[in-house]
């Protein structure tokens, strides 16, 4: 049993601090799956070309799936003075089948093999977390579905601006995460290039059919350059930085149920199971696990920031340096993934409040612009002028305390002879109105509304597939 660690010419064990300095274990543990799926293609490819017989290979296979079956059950040891994950690996492989398992790291360094841990690991995990935006959007879908008829106003700089369908609102964030899948789809695709058969950058004195692990492994392609191959995070920061902007994307929604959930909008109510009270103010339903998707947005996002800084003016080829994309790579998955999760949890269990979004709507004037057009298109007068006369009629009101519909015909005289007319005045402020001229490809009326969501059953059954 081997016990002091020490490749080739360092044969000394390192200081306890330099071990805690350079291990990478405690992180890359995660990655054992990889790392294995790895080994045993190497295998087989060294098989292949003839570097171990059927018996060895066999003794690798089955040493390699007791590994993974120890460490599944927990029953492996991890220790910091092993370093990384490959060396746990081949080292428990070493202690079940002796110099056979000293044969497996034949033609492979651990550079291209760390290279080829993560670049199935951002495969994996994209995959993953398309599913659970699948998830998310799927959720959006069915509560836009039921709130075509809901009304609410629709903001710009957070000042009721126009009214909108709440199902407008919703899919607005439905295509952003659809987005979303389609940058995961390409960061899966970009990533499936095997750097496996690079050695440690020169290439290799052995001859290696890269053909056949990238069949065995599931790539689509194979690396041209070997130094390039085991040089290139291009592929930690496509995950990373898609991570980052998915959290964009729901820290913004996450924001807005926050926003939403507060006494003085009260447009919406979370499901009980997802809040927290409080444990001093009784009256309290916090929503926690929005404010921790908008938290977490920071770390996930400065994750970027570091790996990008880490790989800044890096000469080629490997430099230990390297090592520290562990922790932006899988960290971001985590993150990414639980935030999601909480995200099509919240949508799902949301009860909105349709006569709250009505009072606000009301209250906010969002049906002034339509009052002006209407002057515009009624009476023929240019748009300068109605703008001017209905933001008068406006500051009446809030002088008031009135909406537009409760303004009187004095007072609305007062302003402008145009708005005497009771008929063309309530129609011109007429929510359902309001909405329904919207009648633009993309717009909130009742049409265009319905033509979207068929659109999104589209684009969910595309994603379905994928
Ligand atoms: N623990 C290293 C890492 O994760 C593995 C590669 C080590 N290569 C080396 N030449 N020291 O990046």
């Amino acid at each position: 049993m081997i016990i002091v660690f020490g490749w080739g010419r360092s044969q000394n064990s390192l200081d306890d601090f330099a071990v805690t300095l350079s291990e990478s274990i405690s992180l890359d543990q995660e990655l054992y799956q990889e790392d294995i799926r790895g080994s045993l293609a190497h295998a087989r490819m060294l098989y292949k070309i003839n570097v171990l017989n059927a018996d060895e290979l066999k003794q690798i296979e089955v040493g390699l799936e007791k590994i993974r079956s120890q460490i599944e059950r927990g029953k492996f040891k991890f220790d910091p003075k092993l370093e990384d994950i490959h060396t746990h690996i081949e080292m428990a492989l070493i202690e079940i089948c002796g110099d056979t398992g000293r044969r497996l790291h034949t033609a492979r360094s651990r550079n291209d093999q760390i290279a080829l841990d993560t670049h199935l690991y951002v495969i994996s995990r994209s995959k993953l977390l398309a599913a659970l935006i699948l998830a998310l959007c799927e959720a959006l879908y069915k509560q836009a579905q039921s709130h075509l008829n809901t009304l609410l106003p629709g903001y710009t700089h957070l000042q009721v601006a126009q009214p909108i369908r709440l199902s407008h609102h919703l899919l607005a964030y439905f295509w952003a995460f659809s987005r979303d899948m389609e940058r995961l789809k390409e960061t899966a695709k970009r990533a499936s290039r095997l750097p496996l058969g690079s050695g440690a950058l020169a290439g290799l004195n052995y001859k290696v059919d890269r053909d056949f692990l990238a069949n065995e492994l599931g790539f689509a392609s194979i690396y041209s350059n070997s130094m390039d191959a085991v040089s290139s995070r291009d592929h930690i920061l496509d995950f990373v930085s898609t991570t980052a902007v998915i959290m964009s994307h729901a820290s913004r929604l996450a924001e807005e149920i926050i926003l939403w959930n507060s006494q003085e909008f009260s447009f919406l109510v979370l499901a009980d199971n997802l809040t927290t009270g409080s444990s001093i103010m009784p009256q309290k339903k916090n929503p926690d696990l929005a404010e921790l998707v908008r938290g977490k947005t920071g770390r996930v996002q400065a994750n970027l920031q570091n790996i990008l800084t880490n790989l800044k003016g890096l000469p080629m080829c490997y430099n230990r340096d390297l090592q520290e994309d562990r922790f932006p790579l899988l960290d971001s998955y985590k993150q990414t993934s639980l935030c999601l999760e909480a995200m099509a949890k919240m949508i799902a269990g949301i009860d909105f409040k349709s006569k709250r979004m009505r009072q606000a709507l009301e209250k906010g004037y969002a049906n002034a612009t339509d009052l002006a057009d209407a002057l515009v298109q009624k009476k023929a007068i240019p748009f300068r002028e109605a703008h001017h006369l209905v933001g008068r009629l406006v500051r009446l009101c809030v002088e008031k305390d009135l909406s537009l519909e409760e303004a009187s015909l004095a007072d609305r005289k007062a302003i402008s002879p145009h708005f005497a007319n009771e008929e063309f005045y309530k129609q011109s402020i007429d929510l359902e109105a309001s909405v329904e001229k919207k009648l633009s490809y993309g717009g909130t009326s009742l049409s265009s509304q319905k033509k979207q969501i068929e659109e999104a059953a589209l684009e969910l059954q595309k994603w379905k597939t994928y």
